[in-house]
């Protein structure tokens, strides 16, 4: 019996059924020698039973071996033989943020909790969200400050198509589809024709703040820009304005803070100076406020905008603008957890 129960094969699900119905089923042979043991002679039933014992285990075992080939033939279209799933996985690194984007986040949310709401624009824009409507007039020497990349006219049939050479666009389309009051933080990437080296690039990238309103003072940029540099460098830092020119502001000043490396002991990084640029502001140019329909008897306005890479590099100590565009995870890596 045990004989013919090895060498049984099955192809069909029904065989494997038929072999549990003719052996291990209730009214199946196993059983009828378990009904009969009863009538060996007690100096037998050591022996005999031993044997249908051994009888049961092998036909449960081939029972058993039966129905798992027949489920894993059933399977050798998806199953490769040759796939060991006993390997052990091999281990992959948690990725990070990349540090442009948590300097980012810091400063969406230091203003965010200041009531400034984000705002987003194009990276293609038009010359006059970018310029013209920033009071940059047609022969302006002030559009040389700013090499741009322009969008070649044969190809888009459009005129005057260009990436846009600062997140100042925002400002502009915002004034005009939106009227005061308006607090909002707008932060991108933009271009330059530049060449690339470690203190430029022909990428970067810019948060630009905008506040208009009734009553907005030069005061009110000096006091959001100085709780800024405190929440961003330590509640120590302290702020500097210096003169300066942008055609799209009036007055305007460019921002420095206080050396949070070396607090006026003199460093490389302020260059011996005690302070450090760190965004372009001013009150926004009436002429501004007008192209966008902006009465400007009634409103006035602060803009500034700072890089967010020069931040980041100044946060971490990081001397080559490069890096940051590279990729290279020996780089990344050192933020986690940051
Ligand atoms: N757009 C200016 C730049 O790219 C920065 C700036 C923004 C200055 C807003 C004043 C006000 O340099």
């Amino acid at each position: 019996l045990i004989k013919e129960a090895v060498a049984y094969e099955a192809k069909t699900k029904e065989d494997i059924e038929n072999f549990r119905l003719k052996y291990l089923s209730r009214k199946g042979l196993l059983n009828e020698l378990f009904d009969e043991f009863k009538l060996v002679p007690n100096e037998m039933k050591k022996s005999i039973g031993k044997e249908i014992n051994t009888l049961k285990v092998t036909l449960e075992e081939k029972l058993a071996f039966l129905q798992n080939s027949a489920g894993s033939n059933s399977n050798t279209d998806t199953v490769d033989s040759t796939l060991d799933l006993t390997l052990p996985e091999i281990p992959q690194g948690l990725g990070s943020l990349h540090p442009l984007t948590i300097v980012r986040k810091r400063i969406v949310e230091i203003f965010a909790r200041m009531g400034f709401n984000t705002e987003e624009g194009p990276e293609v824009e038009s010359d006059w969200y970018n310029f013209s409507a920033l009071n940059f007039a047609e022969n302006h020497p002030a559009r040389e400050m700013q090499d741009t990349f322009f969008v070649d006219k044969a190809k888009i049939q459009k005129d005057d198509m260009l990436l846009r050479t600062h997140t100042s666009n925002v400002q502009t389309r915002l004034m005009e589809y939106k009227k005061p009051p308006i607090r909002s933080i707008m932060a991108g990437r933009v271009y330059r024709n530049e060449a690339i080296s470690a203190r430029a690039h022909c990428q970067f990238h810019q948060v630009e703040g905008l506040y208009v309103d009734k009553n907005v003072s030069f005061k009110d940029l000096k006091d959001t820009l100085l709780h800024f540099a405190k929440e961003m460098f330590g509640k120590d830092t302290q702020i500097r304005l210096r003169p300066s020119y942008f055609p799209f502001t009036e007055p305007s000043a460019e921002i420095d803070i206080s050396c949070f490396i070396c607090h006026g002991e003199g460093c490389n990084i302020c260059k011996h100076s005690g302070w450090v640029e760190i965004a372009g502001s001013g009150m926004v140019d009436p002429n501004v406020l007008e192209n966008c329909g902006i009465d400007s008897e009634e409103y006035t306005g602060f803009a500034f905008g700072m890089g967010i890479e020069r931040i980041t590099m100044l946060k971490y100590g990081i001397n080559d603008l490069r890096l940051f565009f590279e990729n290279d995870v020996r780089f990344l890596k050192q933020f986690t957890g940051a």
